[in-house]
């Protein structure tokens, strides 16, 4: 298993842990995740499940596709470090992955 924590919005972590071949984001769902709805259920298709990545693991989480890049310009308060959550894979390579929850989706 692989570990993730979600840091909410005023810094409260919570850690979960999630199998290999699922999303960040079926983790958060699974687990009752704060400040993240995917309201279109992983299909890149929302925003609504917005995270920023710790510095420290935005190498590892990868670069967002092109879809996902447009998909992230309806996002709240976009950074550099913003993904979308269902769009990371979990891999053992990302255990110990942080991400941060933005305060406010869409
Ligand atoms: S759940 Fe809709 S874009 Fe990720």
């Amino acid at each position: 298993m692989v570990k993730i924590t979600f840091i909410d919005s005023v810094g409260e972590a919570r850690s979960v842990e999630a199998e290999p071949g699922t999303t960040v984001m079926e983790n958060a769902i699974r687990n009752a995740i704060p400040e993240i709805t995917a309201e279109c259920g992983g299909g890149c298709a929302c925003a609504t499940c917005h995270v920023y990545v710790d510095e420290a693991w935005k190498g590892l989480a990868g670069a967002p596709s092109d879809k996902e890049e447009d998909m992230l310009d309806f996002a709240y308060n976009v950074q550099p470090n913003s993904r979308l959550s269902c769009q990371i894979k979990v891999t053992e390579a990302l255990d110990g992955l942080v991400v941060i929850t933005p305060d406010r989706q869409g």
